[in-house]
């Protein structure tokens, strides 16, 4: 059994020599949603390749792979890597969480535009 730790979670499973990384990440408990079935077609499945481990105990990507993602992306389908040594993938934000995450950031920002507009028209001169 092979480790693979899926960052940002910094979540550990053991799969066996050649699981994908898209298998891997659902026996981790972090399932990755996806509409073509490991096929290498919709996409969804990208991981990130970490900064310090690069692609270490990965298989070499495969043709469809570097055509739909270009030989060095910095990320590699998740249904097309395979384990064969301990690696790290990052898992990219749920698509959900991200629209929510961003929407709080602006709302955020918006309520600090607010307050410092009321701070300004309170002031003595304020505008
Ligand atoms: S699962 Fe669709 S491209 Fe990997």
């Amino acid at each position: 059994m092979i480790e693979v730790t899926f960052w940002p979670q910094g979540r550990k499973v053991k799969v066996s020599r050649g699981t994908n990384l898209l298998i891997a990440a659902q026996q981790a408990g972090l399932p990755m949603t996806v509409r073509c079935g490991g096929k290498a077609a919709c996409l969804m499945c990208k991981v990130d390749i970490h900064p310090d481990y690069g692609e270490a105990g990965m298989s070499a990507r495969t043709e469809q792979e570097r055509f739909k993602l270009g030989a060095d992306s910095g990320q590699r389908l998740g249904c097309q890597a395979r384990v064969l040594g301990p690696c790290h993938a990052i898992l990219p934000e749920d698509p959900l969480k991200a629209a929510v995450r961003r929407r709080l950031e602006l709302q955020a920002e918006e309520d600090d535009d607010s307050w410092l507009r009321s701070f300004r028209s309170d002031s003595p001169g304020g505008k």
